[in-house]
């Protein structure tokens, strides 16, 4: 589906000196989207994840280098190509304050999509937001809430059943947890899991906390200073991870989920 092309693409940033800040060259893509796998990016802050993200889903151009989308090149891509990529491809983000309009209900917001790209009648539309609701566990009652009305989780729930509006066949889910409260966190990634599996997806999650995201994900792709580092099945990067970074990350990040005796240890 859409994948960027090996070794050519790069994003540069300039700071007001016009001095290239970051550098990354983007040689995954390819099977993210194609496989049914979960598929985990991961990498410390400032690596170029979201970027890469932004990249891929149209929100950021490409200094350098070809996206392309189902075999068509969708680097510079028009209103229509637009259109054609949001029906297949959604985004969950990181903050779902930010990410849902704090004026609008949420069914309004669900039947926003379907609006947009003239899917349906008002009455499909309604039962839509009636399914995508149930989808991720709320009430229908949440449907009549404000954003603001609603606790973190149950937000990314609604950002979540919004980025299912459209039946898209893959969603990125930019740390989807991240703002949220430790104990929501699981219940988050296991939704967006159970959907995947459902509906037949293909995720990509993005995420710095390997150790929590390891637990839903088929593979894993590291990055470091905008660069892949390691690519590979979940349970051979875990347990075999080639790349000294990739060693470092391991050992460097606790567990929230799955402790492990020495985390678990009192504090002498
Ligand atoms: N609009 C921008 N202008 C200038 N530099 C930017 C811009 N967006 C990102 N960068 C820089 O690009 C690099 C990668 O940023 P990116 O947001 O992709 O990192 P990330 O891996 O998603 O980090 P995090 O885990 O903190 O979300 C960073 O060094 C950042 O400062
Ligand atoms: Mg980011």
């Amino acid at each position: 589906m859409l994948n960027a092309k090996k070794e050519t693409l790069k994003k540069q940033f300039h700071l007001e000196t016009k001095s290239p800040l970051f550098r990354q060259a983007l040689d995954f893509c390819e099977r993210v989207a194609d496989s049914q796998a979960n598929v985990l990016l991961t990498g410390e802050s400032g690596c170029g994840k979201s970027t890469t993200a932004n990249v891929m889903c149209g929100l950021q151009t490409v200094t350098s280098g070809h996206v392309m989308f189902k075999g068509q090149d969708v680097t510079h891509r028009n209103a229509k190509d637009r259109m054609r990529i949001g029906r297949v491809v959604s985004v969950v983000f990181q903050d779902p304050a930010t990410a849902l309009n704090a004026r609008m209900s949420v069914q309004d917001q669900l039947m926003d999509p379907l609006i947009v790209h003239s899917l349906g009648n008002k009455e499909e539309r309604i039962r839509r937001t009636y399914e995508l609701i149930d989808m991720v566990g709320l009430p229908k009652s949440a449907l009549n809430a404000l954003p603001g009305q609603l606790s973190g989780g149950q937000r990314q729930r609604v950002a979540i059943a919004r980025a299912l509006s459209l039946k898209p066949d893959a969603i990125i889910a930019d740390e989807p947890t991240s703002a949220l409260d430790v104990s929501v966190r699981a219940q988050i990634l296991n939704l967006l899991s159970d959907l995947k599996k459902e509906l037949g997806l293909s995720m990509v999650f993005i995420s710095h906390d390997i150790q929590t995201v390891r637990y839903v994900s088929d593979e894993i792709i590291v990055m470091n200073h905008g660069t892949i580092v390691e690519h590979g099945e979940a349970k051979q990067v875990l347990n075999n991870p080639q790349d000294p970074y990739t060693r470092l990350l391991l050992g460097a990040a606790p567990s929230l989920l799955h402790p492990t005796a020495a985390e678990c240890a009192p504090i002498a």
